[in-house]
């Protein structure tokens, strides 16, 4: 199975910049590579911040954006999201029973589980008590079925100390405490950080990439301030198998040379 990761779009209502560079644009980019290059993926997921201030005319936009893939495509919300005018603008995505954008998407590779860890105005998540009521009833109910895990916030510090100020905090142990009854999950995909990071977390292996605009810089002492940097954008191409988890990192705008060598095999 192919899927698509792309995470951290940020639009701004089209033509306006954010940090000196145009999101509006870069994610058109971005669907122009897909369409071209990964038409074939079954869907592609969306890991929050959407849209930098939840504009409504920026949700339109980013609708009318991702309108052009030619696979289905499932978006969650981040922390420079506002959960009520996303709703407005993309009714169709569901919400758990006290109102959290949350759903299950049943794949032929197992349960997909999209987290709202959205703490509303706040630039760090949480993962309250309702929300881990739907979600061990979602990891009950995949009984030995795989789970993917999708969400904005990593449930742990990366080592980048501005970052890991608006983390999930506290409510990372909860997560944690979670996921530890279970040994189905197969993979955590989270976005937040701007980076491209892959690592393990008690046990369940993970990864993170660039957003489509502005990046965070490899600074570890970013202390008191956001390391924001032009480094090129990403998206992810991801194959799933029963087995096996690949992840591609995509730098769609970098044109470096390329070049077809002929294969020798002997
Ligand atoms: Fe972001």
């Amino acid at each position: 199975m192919k899927i698509i990761q792309i995470t951290d779009t940020h639009l701004m209502p089209r033509g306006t910049e954010l940090h000196g560079l145009n999101p509006c644009e870069r994610l058109e980019a971005c669907i122009a590579s897909i369409k071209e290059f990964h038409a074939d993926a079954e869907m592609c997921i969306i890991t929050g911040d959407l849209t930098d201030r939840g504009h409504r005319k920026a949700y339109h936009d980013f609708r009318e954006i991702l309108q052009q893939l030619p696979m289905p495509y499932h978006p969650l919300i981040g922390n420079h999201d506002h959960r009520e005018i996303f709703s407005e603008v993309f009714p169709e995505v569901p919400r758990d029973e006290h109102g959290f954008v949350q759903q299950m998407l049943a794949t032929e590779q197992g349960r997909f589980l999209l987290l709202d860890t959205v703490e509303h105005e706040k630039h760090w998540g949480s993962y309250c008590q309702k929300r881990e009521i739907w979600l061990r009833g979602q990891l009950e109910g995949a009984g030995s079925e795989a789970v993917y895990l999708f969400m904005h916030h990593p449930p742990f510090n990366i080592g980048i100390p501005a970052l890991d100020r608006i983390s999930l905090r506290e409510d990372s142990k909860r997560i944690q405490k979670i996921v530890s009854d279970f040994s189905n999950i197969k993979h955590l995909f989270f976005g937040h950080v701007h980076r491209p990071i892959s690592g393990s977390w008690h046990g369940i292996p993970f990864t993170t990439l660039r957003g489509t605009n502005h990046q965070v810089q490899l600074d570890l002492n970013a202390e008191d301030y956001l390391p924001y940097s032009h480094e090129p954008p990403a998206y992810c191409v991801i194959f799933l198998e029963p087995q096996q988890t690949t992840v591609h990192f995509n730098d769609y705008l970098d044109d470096s040379l390329y070049m077809k060598m002929p294969l020798t095999l002997t």
